[in-house]
């Protein structure tokens, strides 16, 4: 049942493993809510699911994780990611009966003040979604990307000429965090060097020389790729597609307007938009990035 907001007293505080299942039910409820709303696929399928990531999270020693409360039931949660200089925010969800109140808006100030100093704020926003999106604008994030998540496998058979498309190594990581500094202004080298050890990331090289990476093309929340030129994403894309046995995920900014018409071509399938927002310092990539869920 809905509360009055007038009688409502809510209180923030920091998450503890106590408030896993509550929060892994009030992602799902909220983020299914709105996704049956615009008859799009829901990023997190089942309650099991959320959960886990809520268990992830507020046992991150790296994430900042809040919840709401309203008569000491958990109501709301959200999320700070501190592994990077550029810090990120998600996912924010507040249970069904209790939005429309304000919640939302105190746990992003929240999440705001404990980032201060940072290299800058950013998120990655559903785009069907007007609340979330007004929300994050009259904080002061800025819309800076438009985003599709795009899924399948090229039709292109991988020809190698001269370039080699492998999994990555540990060594390759140094050489990963360089091109995305050239490329974003920022590095991402822990969630590389994590990627080499829990999922599979792949890169192609021309000669002994890394022109692209991803690391994980499978899974897009979790995936970002970097390459210098369109040509070497591409060529990324129709060899990683050679390589793995899943389809392949990936958020793709439609400012890559060639790559985004090439994929049409390939045959991959558009399945939502997403709105890349920032707040602090950005710099415009010089290069080819698709970023992960987070930032
Ligand atoms: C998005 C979400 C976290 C927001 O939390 P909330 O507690 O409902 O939001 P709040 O009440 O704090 O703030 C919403 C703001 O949007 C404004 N808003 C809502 N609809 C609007 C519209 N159509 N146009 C302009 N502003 C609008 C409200 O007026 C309010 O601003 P105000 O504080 O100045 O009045 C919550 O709705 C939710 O959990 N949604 C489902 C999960 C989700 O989508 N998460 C975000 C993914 S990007």
């Amino acid at each position: 049942m809905a509360k009055s907001s007038k009688k409502m007293k809510v209180q923030i505080r920091p998450a503890t493993p106590a408030d896993v299942e509550a929060c892994g039910r009030i992602i799902f409820e909220s983020f299914n809510e709105v996704s049956k709303q615009h008859n799009f696929p829901c990023d997190f399928p089942s309650v099991k699911i959320s959960t886990q990531l809520a268990g992830l999270l507020i046992n991150d020693s790296l994430v900042f994780s809040i919840v709401a409360e309203v008569d000491g039931s958990v109501v709301g949660c959200n999320f700070l990611h501190e592994r990077h200089p550029i810090r990120s925010v998600g996912p924010i969800s507040i249970a069904p009966d209790f939005q429309s109140r304000g919640i939302g808006r105190r746990l992003m100030i929240k999440i705001m003040d404990r980032a201060q100093g940072s290299l800058g704020i950013r998120l990655i926003q559903e785009t069907q979604n007007i609340v979330s999106i007004a929300l994050y604008t009259s904080l002061g994030f800025d819309i800076k990307d438009s985003l599709f998540l795009i899924k399948g496998k090229p039709k292109t058979p991988f020809q190698k000429n001269g370039i080699d498309v492998r999994p990555l190594a540990l060594e390759d990581v140094k050489i990963c965090t360089k091109i995305c500094l050239e490329v974003c202004g920022f590095e991402r080298s822990q969630e590389v060097e994590n990627a080499v050890k829990y999922s599979s990331p792949f890169a192609a090289f021309h000669g002994n020389r890394l022109i692209a990476y991803s690391s994980s093309m499978t899974m897009w929340m979790t995936n970002h790729c970097v390459a210098k030129t369109e040509e070497d994403m591409k060529t990324l894309i129709v060899g990683t597609g050679n390589l793995s046995s899943e389809p392949l995920s990936f958020l793709l900014p439609v400012r890559h307007v060639n790559i985004f018409r090439w994929c049409m071509t390939e045959g991959f399938r558009i399945y939502k938009p997403f709105t890349l927002m920032a707040m602090g310092k950005y710099i415009e990539p010089n290069g080819i990035y698709f970023p992960s869920a987070n930032f």
